[in-house]
């Protein structure tokens, strides 16, 4: 056994101190970025978990210059008709899912969704990314093609290094942060988000993996994944060092989001979940005992994507400015964090006593 003396922080333990800028204009700011081969003009994912993206949510999101990554919760067929909707109106990117337990048929299937729907990317996405099983299935797609490959999740940086080697090269951080999972409650691991990111960052540098050039085609590009509630989140995990960031929550409650808008005593809410709650579980492995690390959650129907993309736009723009910054790469260089106490949190946060 062994205690880390380093002290590791999420979101909330931070602030990132004011840079002076010469920014006239939010306009100004440019917060394109690039994970893989694919560049994105906004540095959103829609989360692949069946609550959240289908070819609707992956449509929208694309559209407004981030990427949808479909979830694997669906029959091959479905998939493929979602693909097939998206090559329909030429949406790009197009991102499938895989996940380690079905992998061989996983696995044929998407050799066969990379022929015929000419997507842009495989996100292979397990609850503990750093498993023996994963880097064997890294191996097998690697064999099959050259495409980008997501992997995660994982909350270090040898588990990175460990991913990359076996041929992925965009690692997807975050081991319960998410606003449903209980992994962390119910295994007791995980790590503090924020600096998860930064040590994969800084390991995957340490390790020639990634030059600081972000736009550098060879670079391994960071998701971070899990644990976003509002744009100042968002903004935070880009100056830690993730390239792009993957929203649930956030988006669950939104029309493209999948599942349905019910209304109770008048007021509108979606359903959210974890793709480990019982909930999705039970549906994707009838008949087997699940592996329960997530809950079930409403949250407040929101309205089109586009309006939540656009305030969380607002907030990244807005941050990049505070920043000095006018790119997500003079982001990082100028980001400085302040660790700061519960009082401060308090203080964040708006709290008039007659707020309206
Ligand atoms: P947010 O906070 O944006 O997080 O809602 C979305 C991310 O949460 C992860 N996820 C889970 N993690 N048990 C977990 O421990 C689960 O059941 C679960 N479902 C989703 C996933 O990484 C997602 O993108």
């Amino acid at each position: 056994m062994m205690i880390r003396n380093k002290p590791a922080y999420s979101f909330d333990d931070v602030l990132m101190v004011p840079q002076h800028s010469t920014i006239l204009s939010r306009s100004d700011v440019d917060i394109g970025t690039r994970i893989g081969g694919l560049p994105l003009k906004l540095p959103l994912l829609s989360a692949n978990m069946d609550t959240v993206t289908e070819a609707q949510m992956a449509l929208e999101m694309a559209e407004r210059g981030g990427a949808g990554v479909l979830h694997r919760f669906a029959s091959f067929e479905e998939q493929c008709e979602w693909l097939a909707e998206m090559r329909s109106v030429q949406a790009r990117p197009r991102i499938v899912s895989v996940g380690l337990d079905d992998s061989f048929e996983a696995i044929r299937d998407i050799d066969h969704m990379i022929g015929e729907y000419d997507i842009d990317a495989v996100c292979i996405d397990v609850a503990h990314g750093d498993h023996k099983r994963m880097l064997d299935v890294i191996t097998q797609i690697r064999g099959l093609t050259q495409l980008d490959i997501i992997a995660g999740n994982v909350a270090t940086g040898k588990a990175a290094c460990r991913l990359v080697d076996a041929g992925a090269n965009i690692i997807k951080v975050g081991i319960g942060p998410g606003s449903v999972c209980s992994t962390r409650v119910v295994s007791g691991h995980g790590f503090p988000q924020l600096s998860a990111i930064i040590e994969v960052d800084e390991e995957l540098r340490l390790n020639g993996r990634r030059q600081g050039e972000r736009h550098g085609n060879n670079d391994v590009a960071i998701i971070a994944d899990g644990g976003i509630r509002y744009p100042g989140d968002i903004v935070k995990a880009l100056a830690a060092g993730a390239d792009a960031v993957m929203l649930g929550s956030l988006l669950a409650g939104t029309d493209e989001a999948a599942g349905d808008r019910i209304v109770e005593d008048g007021i509108a809410f979606k359903t959210f979940r974890g793709m480990a709650s019982r909930e999705a579980q039970s549906q994707k492995r009838a008949g087997r005992t699940p592996r329960v690390e997530g809950v079930a959650a409403r949250v407040p129907y929101r309205g089109p994507v586009r309006d939540t993309l656009s305030n969380l736009e607002a907030g990244i723009r807005s941050g990049l400015s505070y920043s000095g910054a006018r790119t997500l790469s003079e982001l990082r260089d100028a980001a400085q964090f302040v660790v700061v106490t519960g009082n401060t949190l308090r203080e964040s946060h708006p709290h008039h006593p007659y707020r309206l």
